[in-house]
């Protein structure tokens, strides 16, 4: 259809059909509850008021999966509707859609936009095999407390790789990037703006409240970087802003989201987000609620249906708006008309088993898996198993699982994943396993005769995600047991994890001699921790996201300002007076089997200008036999400035593929526009002075320069 034939429609609409486009509804009202093929990602919305003449004017539906499903719904709606105009299906495919990858925050830690891109390319090509258009993700909200649960869903607590990682996974889910959509691609929607991973003290939903300067140098820009890839949806956040909830907030929706940073396409409130105005106490009663979110600039509500129930009122008293809706409903159209649903709103229902997890999808799951997990610790290098070692014990609650998909895994299934012990099996069929969930379980001859004991520990997936936060969150006293145990054994151990979130572990540390971080590996879980375990593959992740020792040192992170009175031995320093300094693990940290080095460090100047910046350069030499990415992350040091910035602060990162026992020459290479911050009065700016450069490690500089204002 072309624009002129869009408009036409739009014209016909009537006010109720145009406010059905901006509503958005469960599946329920079209199939009822409780089917394999709808999830609900809320609290129920009783859809009373949806009287068939109003029903058959919604625009899209959430949560419906299948081909079967969505065609089944379509084709009842468009008999019913009276312009026939066809449904978008939206899901939350965060980490997959049935082909499950690692959690975001997982995949973050092989901070490689490759392989983010290709798990949405595979998540997108399935949601569309299954009629879906539109997925809620990436998410890039910055997070910097692991109490809070939802920090599996983002890519870890710095904002610049938090902003080209949602930018990688946007660039996969719409297959193209220029704001249009591929062949097999969706819709991608960036959320939640704004800030919501800053919730007070780590709980779900909880006020935030931050100075603008925090906001447009941090927890902003990886909104800022991602919208650059023009994601079709932006999703409002459910948490206030200053005061204000987003959901109603004109300033950061229509100001910020729409003028600074210059998003023009579609606005989705989240789940019922603007009902709970009312919650918040900004809005008397629905109607308050609806015409507050419809004046800050959300286009469709999602699932509460104050907009359909209200619009009569809301358009009378403010005629004004009149024109938002008419522009909201027309992209939504238009949107329809991109993806081809005027012309064929169904789906092919027998081409969708032939996508869904398909060889090459699982195969780039599995690579996923591999590179998301990260090696925290390998004193002696007790990993990987050594070849001397045949009888594998495995001991543990995650032992015998197939449960390693991690929350928010849409329609994945644990009958897809195998176990650590199949992993194992698989990748090396020489090994003799056995698996016991604790240590009393096992047979004395099994455990005499064993030589290489995995203690499979950690939190269970359903612990983390939405409407997850933790006072606690270590590992649970049976499981610190259980590693004792183990230990006392006298025999080779390693301990494999599994988590949403960093888990604090201080008590526990010394007794774990390898530590192998899975977080929530996806379908592959098994064969790809078992190819890292056996050796096959090197550990190549790096740490996203900081690990406190202790639950309460949260929020925590390495960006964090100087102080007056800077951490050190004595009591009055910024410190806790019960916890060693900084965190268990830093952000960064990650461990291989390679024995790299790093060597000849050279900078191609120690002066910085507006017209030439600096190329530092090293050479990585790989001394071991395997080929594997290194990532390389560098930090700058502003030693001197007028206001307060972060002792280290990365601003460049390159993930360099490092052939076996060859030594690859790496260059980086930083502008004036990298030193830029924003001043106290919001200002951006570059202040003259001396600038140290860290590779890797956050402790030792490596370079230094200056910049001299040009007078
Ligand atoms: C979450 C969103 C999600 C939405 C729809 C909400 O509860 O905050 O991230 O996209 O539900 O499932």
């Amino acid at each position: 259809m072309d624009k002129n034939k869009l408009l036409e429609l739009l014209r016909k609409m009537t006010l109720r059909e145009k406010f059905g486009q901006l509503t958005q509804i469960t599946g329920e009202p079209f199939i009822g509850r409780a089917d394999d093929d709808m999830v609900e990602t809320g609290p129920g919305y009783p859809p009373d008021m949806l009287e068939p003449d109003t029903l058959y004017t919604v625009g899209s539906v959430i949560g419906v999966s299948s081909a079967k499903m969505t065609n089944r719904i379509q084709s009842e709606y468009l008999k019913r509707s009276r312009l026939k105009i066809p449904l978008l299906f939206m899901h939350d495919a965060i980490h997959g859609y049935k082909t499950i990858f690692p959690i975001p925050l997982a995949l973050s830690c092989t901070w490689d936009e490759r392989i983010l891109e290709k798990a949405a390319e595979v998540t997108a090509t399935e949601l569309r095999a299954s009629g879906i258009h539109v997925n809620f993700s990436p998410m890039v909200d910055l997070v910097r407390d692991a109490r809070w649960g939802r920090v599996m869903e983002a890519f870890g607590e710095d904002h610049l790789l938090s902003g080209h990682l949602g930018r990688a996974m946007i660039r996969g889910y719409q297959k193209r990037s220029d704001g249009k959509i591929g062949p097999a691609g969706v819709a991608a929607c960036v959320k939640h703006f704004a800030a919501y991973g800053a919730a007070v003290a780590g709980k779900d939903y909880n006020t935030v409240d931050m100075s603008m300067r925090e906001f447009y140098d941090y927890y902003g820009k990886p909104y800022e970087i991602a919208l650059q890839e023009k994601p079709k949806f932006v999703m409002s956040s459910f948490n206030t802003f200053n005061g204000v909830p987003v959901t109603a907030s004109e300033a950061m929706l229509r100001q910020i989201l729409r003028g600074t940073y210059r998003f023009d396409d579609l606005v989705i409130s989240d789940w019922g987000a603007v009902s709970e105005l009312q919650n918040h106490r900004v809005a008397r009663d629905g109607k308050e609620a609806a015409e507050l979110a419809l004046t800050a600039g959300v286009d469709i509500e999602m699932v509460s249906t104050l907009y359909l129930a209200h619009f009569e009122a809301i358009v009378a008293e403010h005629p004004e708006l009149l024109d938002d809706v008419d522009a909201a409903v027309l992209k939504i159209l238009q949107l329809k008309n991109e993806l081809g649903l005027f012309e064929n709103p169904y789906v092919d229902e027998e081409a969708e088993s032939a996508v869904i997890l398909s060889p090459e999808s699982l195969e780039a799951a599995r690579e996923a898996a591999r590179r998301s997990c990260v090696l925290l610790k390998n004193d002696h290098q007790t990993l990987p198993i050594g070849k001397q070692h045949r009888s594998i014990l495995i001991v543990g609650p995650f032992s015998n699982t197939r449960e390693l998909l991690g929350n928010w895994a849409c329609k994945g299934s644990f009958d897809d994943v195998p176990t650590l012990a199949e992993g194992l099996k698989q990748v090396d069929d020489s090994l003799q396993v056995n698996v016991y969930d604790t240590l009393d379980d096992c047979p004395g001859d099994v455990l005499e005769q064993c030589d290489y004991i995995i203690a499979a520990v950690g939190e269970r997936w359903d612990l983390s995600g939405e409407g997850h936060s933790s006072v606690h969150i270590g590992l649970e006293d049976s499981q610190q047991q259980l590693i004792r145990q183990v230990k006392r054994l006298n025999k080779p151990y390693a301990c494999v994890f599994f988590s949403g979130r960093p888990l604090a572990l201080q008590d526990i540390i010394d007794d774990i001699p390898a530590l192998l971080w899975c977080w929530y590996p996806g379908t592959q879980a098994g064969v790809a921790i078992a190819e890292l375990l056996t050796g096959q593959e090197t550990p190549s992740g790096k740490l996203t996201m900081s690990f406190p020792r202790y639950s309460a040192q949260t929020p925590i992170y390495y960006n964090e300002y100087s102080t007056g009175r800077p951490a050190n031995a004595s009591s009055y320093s910024s410190r806790y007076q019960d916890c060693e300094i900084g965190p268990l693990f830093a952000f960064g940290h990650g461990l291989t089997y390679t024995g790299t080095e790093y060597a000849n460090f050279r900078q191609s100047s120690d002066r910085i200008t507006a017209e030439q910046g600096i190329t530092f350069s090293f050479d990585i030499h790989n001394p071991s036999g395997y080929d594997y990415p290194e990532i390389v992350i560098l930090y700058i040091e502003d030693l001197v400035s007028k206001a307060a910035r972060p002792t280290r602060e990365m601003k460049k990162y390159r993930v360099v593929p490092v052939p076996a026992r060859q030594t690859v020459h790496v260059e980086l290479t930083i502008s004036l526009d990298d030193l830029q911050y924003l001043d106290a009065n919001l200002q951006r700016t570059v202040e003259p002075g001396e600038f140290r450069v860290y590779i890797n490690d956050l402790a030792k500089p490596v370079f230094a320069f200056v910049y001299e204002d040009a007078v």
